[in-house]
């Protein structure tokens, strides 16, 4: 009778200690809830697996160049393969924006000179890719003119010195503080890295400029480049999250499969990574 009992208390207890547990675990083991979180949307392994997992805290924008060889990588923490890829000068995942910038003497060492259109004759600097994305955007633009879409390159590759001649050129005209919400510092743009070009029309009208939003060509490369492994980098209303004011013209070589999450996903590179803010609004 004895051991009777002890049976019973012993699965009373049990069952106690099951029931208390459970009510724990409905407290203490729920997923998160990342709404709001910035940079929640991260895929953090781009196998499509994982969406909607919070990682990290975002970083707080700080304004200081932090270079890819430098100590503020973006998703650091993590171990996943793009991530690595983030903080790669070489890859064409690499994440360069307001926070992070290229080594002082980064150059890319596979530019090669697209064989398409550009609004320009000459076979100069601001013609070149590098080649993978060079690849890509000639099949870009064949595609383009297959659905009778007429592109045309504006600016590709920009040395560092370049960039430093243009951005100085635009803070002498409007100051730096508005220039700064359409043109990057000195090793801190995408031109340098060989994977961005600014595309217009091929008849060159609104060439760079705010007129190109909502044109025939802009609308194709808004839905279709992605398609090729190009993203619209500084989307309309992620101004915020970019930095730098809607920019429909400026496409960016990733990878067809980054690209193609980008865009399912409508998110920008910051997001992608985990790694916003950024420091710095339009
Ligand atoms: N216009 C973009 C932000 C650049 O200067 O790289
Ligand atoms: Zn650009």
């Amino acid at each position: 009778m004895n051991y009777r009992k002890m049976s019973l208390s012993v699965i009373l207890v049990c069952l106690l200690a099951a029931v208390v547990m459970t009510g724990c675990g409905k407290a203490g083991s729920t997923k998160p809830d990342n709404s709001g979180v910035i940079g929640s949307n991260v895929n953090p392994s781009n196998d499509g697996e994982n969406k909607g997992a919070a990682e990290e805290e975002p970083k707080e924008g700080t304004g200081q160049d932090a270079e890819h060889n430098g100590t503020q990588e973006p998703g650091e923490g993590s171990s996943t393969v793009d991530k690595a890829a983030a903080a790669d000068p070489d890859s064409v995942a690499v994440l360069v924006n307001k926070e992070l910038a290229l080594p002082e003497d980064y150059e890319p060492s596979d530019l090669v000179y697209p064989d398409v259109r550009f609004i320009f004759k000459e076979k100069i600097e601001k013609r070149m890719m590098r080649s993978e994305a060079a690849k890509a955007l000639e099949e870009m633009f064949a595609g383009a003119e297959a659905d009778g879409v007429y592109l045309a390159g504006v600016s590709a590759y920009r040395s560092h010195s370049t960039q430093r001649s243009l951005f100085n050129r635009y803070v002498e005209r409007d100051g730096e503080e508005k220039a700064k919400t359409y043109s990057a510092v000195p090793g801190h743009s995408e031109h340098e890295t060989g994977l961005a070009i600014d595309v217009s029309g091929s008849d060159g009208k609104c060439a760079a400029e705010d007129c190109f939003g909502g044109t025939k060509e802009a609308e194709w490369l808004a839905q279709q480049s992605a398609e090729y492994g190009f993203i619209i980098r500084y989307p309309e209303g992620k101004e915020s999250i970019t930095g730098y004011k809607y920019e429909p013209w400026h496409l960016r070589y990733v990878g067809k499969e980054i690209a193609a999450d980008i865009f399912a996903r409508d998110i920008t590179l910051e997001e992608y990574y985990d790694a916003v803010p950024v420091s710095g609004t339009p």
